[in-house]
């Protein structure tokens, strides 16, 4: 294991479960989590606040399959499709550490690639500080326009389901994967049935506000015209093999990114940058 891009006191390599390399950051806010497997943020947590991101206590860790909880990167499709694994390969391919920088400021950044044998370059920051910020480029080095879909698919902790509300999508359009229909609300979002929302069109700030925690979470976002809202509720937690039966109320994804028909079109040499800024007060 290289040791080259460690930072004393900020930022070390290890063996994570499975023995998967990840790379573990602490700032004078906050202590964050990082594998190499799907450039996966694991953790991210304020001094003196509960984790800001929700882990699956049945999550795998094993190449191949993706990491339940944090923050999948889902790219460059997203959804199932045939033949191929859903939300595409980003989030179970294994990212290269290219740069790691202290700031003065005391934040610390992190630069990961994504080994491709495509002519797509894919690259994530991510900034660990008072906040977590991360930012997904994709460059075309093609001489062909192509199109894509990223995410980034925060799993987000809660105290309870039943207690939250999100806003910030009030009469915004939404496709409802459960009833297959599209649909829009005018009051804040609460959760009592399985939920499964593509939002389109919107680049709002979106608040999870959590009087569990005595927190309110803010989802910022740039280059990004999408956001799902999702939480599997309890017949779906069951059929899934690497997702507790009993960890639903306290995670719910409120992913920022750019699908369906907001799906990004790059022409030759175009790049097309996802900025998510998650913050707590
Ligand atoms: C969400 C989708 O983004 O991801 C859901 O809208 C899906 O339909 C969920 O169930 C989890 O997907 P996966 O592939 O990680 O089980």
């Amino acid at each position: 294991m290289s040791n080259a891009l460690e930072i004393p006191g900020h930022l070390t390599r290890v063996p994570g479960n499975g023995g998967l390399l990840k790379t573990k950051v602490e700032t004078p806010w906050s202590h964050a989590e990082i594998y190499l497997h799907g450039a996966h943020v694991t953790h991210f947590q304020k001094l003196g606040e509960p984790p800001l991101l929700f882990m699956s206590a049945a999550s795998q860790f094993t190449e191949g399959s993706p990491i339940r909880g944090g923050v999948p990167i889902i790219f460059p499709w997203f959804g199932p499709r045939d033949g191929f694994p859903a939300h595409g390969y980003a989030r179970t391919s294994t990212w290269q550490l290219t740069e790691t920088h202290l700031l003065p400021s005391g934040a610390v950044t992190l630069r990961f690639s994504l080994p491709s044998t495509d002519a797509l370059h894919v690259e994530f920051l991510v900034t660990v500080a008072e906040t977590l910020h991360m930012e997904l480029s994709v460059t075309n080095h093609s001489t062909v326009a192509t199109q894509v879909e990223t995410c980034l698919h925060s799993y987000f902790q809660i105290s309870d389901i039943a207690a939250i509300s999100i806003t910030g999508l009030e009469d915004v359009s939404f496709t409802d994967q459960v009833a297959s229909l599209t649909h829009q609300e005018s009051l804040p979002i609460h959760i009592s049935s399985e939920v499964d929302r593509v939002y389109t069109d919107t680049r709002a700030t979106v608040d999870i506000l959590d009087p569990g925690f005595k927190r309110t979470v803010r989802i910022e976002k740039s280059g990004s015209d999408s956001t799902i809202v999702w939480n599997p509720w309890i017949e779906k937690s069951k059929r899934m093999a690497d997702f507790g039966d009993d960890e639903y109320p306290h995670m719910v994804c409120v992913e920022s990114g750019n699908v369906a028909g907001n799906a990004v079109t790059l022409g030759p040499g175009e790049k097309a940058v996802l900025g998510v800024r998650v913050s707590s007060f």
